[in-house]
């Protein structure tokens, strides 16, 4: 098929191209910078330049590339976070330019689609710390989300809420939101080169276990992230799959596993006030309150099998 995937060079995407090229598919990727057109087509993909969020831009990259598939790829979220952007992330640049690519971004690109003809549309979205914090600590697709959200994060939930609703509601096409863990393995925030935010402060014993350390995360690694989102482009009814790996975990569980793996000392723990006081009030809630995903419905209805079913694995083997 005709692919057509916005946010082809980022972290997620610079894994799918390849993925879908190897699996037969014609790719077209988006890029905003003319220099980033080689990796582009390294990636084996016909590379179009474009501004996500220059509406006339994008329609005439899409209609270009006269796509059956889009990929909505688009985020802000590489590159430096400081303590404040976690403790703030509605103030946060990387934050709010997200924000409006999964809304203003999705709006475009879904505007394009139609107008093309295209049959399907593929979406990043993302699942961790949005469930309601009751109940169960792994939770599926039909359960309630955080009615209660820390304040900081409404602008971020309801942009992901938005993209949500307007890719699984199309009556043009098959629409599918692609709820992913947190992403772990090369090019992402846990990796071993400069740039691996989550990483350095590990390493440096500045990423503590919070009050119990009981929220449950959910982790998928890069490259079984990219294989749901391929087979995503090829079958599974509309709506929204939860793609993290087999183990939700409590963050006292994984961190020292993460932290061993870095080559890091175990992480130190301070109490929960303390930790509202230096990292805010998200942060902690995320520390000791979240739930995890349960990746049922991708496994059943995409027939997704994962090379890295549990981060145990993974950290050990595919950190990169
Ligand atoms: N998923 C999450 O919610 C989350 C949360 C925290 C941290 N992280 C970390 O952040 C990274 C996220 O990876 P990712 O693949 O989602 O994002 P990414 O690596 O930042 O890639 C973003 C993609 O969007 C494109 N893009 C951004 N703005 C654009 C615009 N205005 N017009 C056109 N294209 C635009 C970029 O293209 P060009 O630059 O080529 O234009 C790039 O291809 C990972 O390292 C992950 O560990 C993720």
């Amino acid at each position: 098929m005709k692919v057509f995937v916005a946010g082809a060079t980022g972290v997620l995407g610079r894994e799918l191209v390849p993925q879908l090229v190897a699996r037969g598919h014609e790719v077209v990727g988006m890029t905003r910078s003319a220099s980033k057109q080689d990796l582009v087509r390294r990636l084996g993909a016909r590379p179009v330049v474009a501004d996500a969020l220059d509406p006339d831009a994008v329609a005439q990259a899409v209609a270009s590339a006269q796509p059956e598939v889009i990929v909505h790829q688009l985020t802000a979220l590489s590159g430096k976070m400081s303590i404040r952007d976690a403790r703030h992330p509605e103030r946060s640049f990387a934050f709010t330019m997200t924000n409006r690519l999964r809304t203003e971004g999705t709006d475009h690109l879904l505007a394009a689609g139609r107008a093309v003809g295209a049959r399907r549309f593929v979406a990043q979205s993302f699942g961790a710390f949005r469930f309601a914090r009751t109940g169960g600590p792994v939770q599926t697709e039909a359960d309630p989300l955080d009615p209660d959200p820390p304040g900081a994060r409404q602008p971020g939930l309801e942009a992901i809420l938005y993209l949500e609703e307007a890719v699984t509601t199309i009556d043009w096409g098959e629409g599918l939101a692609l709820r992913y863990g947190g992403f772990y393995g090369p090019g992402t925030s846990t990796s071993l080169a400069p740039g691996g935010v989550m990483a350095g402060p590990i390493r440096k014993r500045r990423f503590p276990i919070v009050g119990d350390g009981g929220g449950v995360w959910s982790h998928v690694h890069i490259e079984d992230a990219a294989a749901a989102t391929a087979i995503g482009v090829e079958r599974g009814q509309p709506g929204i799959y939860n793609v993290v790996d087999d183990e939700p975990a409590p963050v006292r569980e994984w961190l020292p596993v993460l932290a061993s793996a870095l080559g890091a000392k175990p992480p130190r723990r301070i109490p929960r006030w303390l930790g509202r006081l230096a990292a805010g009030e998200v942060a902690t809630v995320m520390m000791t309150e979240a739930r995890g995903a349960s990746n049922e419905k991708a496994k059943r209805e995409l027939g997704w099998q994962l090379r890295y079913p549990s981060w145990r694995q993974g950290f050990a083997q595919g950190l990169g």
